[in-house]
């Protein structure tokens, strides 16, 4: 039986692994954290997070090959494919703080991961990491790495808080990147193998590392720049009596447009809605998109209209 273990009971890593478990009874699964608490809300009839349909999910498969725990080392050190799902906040404070990913939880999480591992890994970045991280993951892991095989794959996560398992069950892809090597194609396979369970085969895409990490921030910084603009127009259409609905609904019929993420808001959506900043590991083009619509030009006289919230 393919064991996997999850680093991180959070938004992201409770209900992609609850999924997984649930349409893949052949694999067991288990989701591990740091909290306490957290875990023990996993294992209790108050979910740590409410998203529709979650509960239905975890009722169905915690026990049988879902589990919760708080005992990190084990599970890692026991799983074929180990998916990190750590919290990659703004950094607060030195070279790019309040802009930069602070990677800290990633690279500590990374350092156990090599501390207790016996036998080869596939090793999955689910965090939203700024591209060339998996250069530096590896680099801790194969530090020291008494003969082990790790492999590093991306594979972003695109789904939205609110709408989390329908993302999950009928996502618009799956993005799965990995080295050009053998070994790099096969943990990519192996991954495949998992997603395909229940993913249409033509939505789960499969890329070079670095290609699958800049698009998540590329797909960031584009839904982003959707935000900025229809909050941009929301200003004119307070200049002009135009009403932005009215507008945004317009400019959506447009199927070179599309409607999604033309709602005049207060901010880019979740906490993940941030974008790539970290010039020493960024591309240019990214930087300059990032530069187009920071936080703080996100809502030019931004006025909430009713239905728009
Ligand atoms: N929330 C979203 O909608 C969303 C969507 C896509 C991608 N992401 C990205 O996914 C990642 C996770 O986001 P989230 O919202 O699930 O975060 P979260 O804060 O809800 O959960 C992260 C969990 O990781 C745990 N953790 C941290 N370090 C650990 C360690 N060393 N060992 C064990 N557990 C540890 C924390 O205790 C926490 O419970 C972030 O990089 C985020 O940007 C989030």
């Amino acid at each position: 039986m393919v064991k996997i273990c999850c680093i991180g009971a959070g938004y992201v890593g409770g209900p992609t692994m609850a999924v997984i478990a649930l349409k893949c009874p052949d694999i067991e699964v288990v989701v591990v954290d740091i909290s306490k608490p957290r875990i023990e809300a996993w294992n209790s009839d108050t979910l740590p997070i409410y998203e529709p349909g979650l509960d239905d999910v975890v009722k169905q498969c915690r026990g049988r090959n879902l589990f919760f725990s708080t005992d990190v080392e084990k599970h890692v050190a026991e799983a074929d494919i180990i998916f990190v799902s750590v919290n990659t906040p703004t950094k607060t404070r030195g070279l790019g703080a309040g802009k930069a990913a602070d990677l800290t939880y990633w690279e500590s999480a990374a350092r156990m991961i090599a501390d207790v591992s016996k036998s080869d890994k596939i090793v999955v970045e689910k965090s939203t990491v700024p591209v060339k991280t998996a250069e530096a993951i590896e680099k801790i892991l194969t530090h020291n790495s008494k003969g082990i095989n790790y492999q590093i794959l991306s594979n972003p996560e695109f789904l939205a808080e609110g709408t989390a398992i329908e993302d999950l069950f009928k996502p618009d892809r799956v993005l799965i990147g990995g080295r050009e090597t053998p070994e790099g194609r096969k943990a990519v396979q192996a991954l495949k193998d998992v997603y395909a369970h229940w993913v249409p085969e033509d939505r789960i895409l499969t890329t070079n590392l670095w290609s699958a990490e800049l698009s998540k921030l590329a797909a960031n910084a584009f839904l982003a720049q959707r935000i900025s603009s229809v909050n941009a127009i929301s200003a004119l259409c307070e200049a002009t009596g135009a009403n932005v609905s009215e507008v945004a609904y317009a400019v959506g019929k447009d199927t070179r447009i599309g409607p999604k993420f033309l709602n005049a808001s207060v901010g880019f959506g979740d906490q993940d809605q941030r974008l790539p900043e970290e010039p020493v590991r960024e591309p240019r083009g990214v930087v300059h998109v990032q530069h187009c619509c920071r936080q703080e030009d996100r809502c030019p006289r931004l006025r909430l209209q009713e239905g728009h919230r």
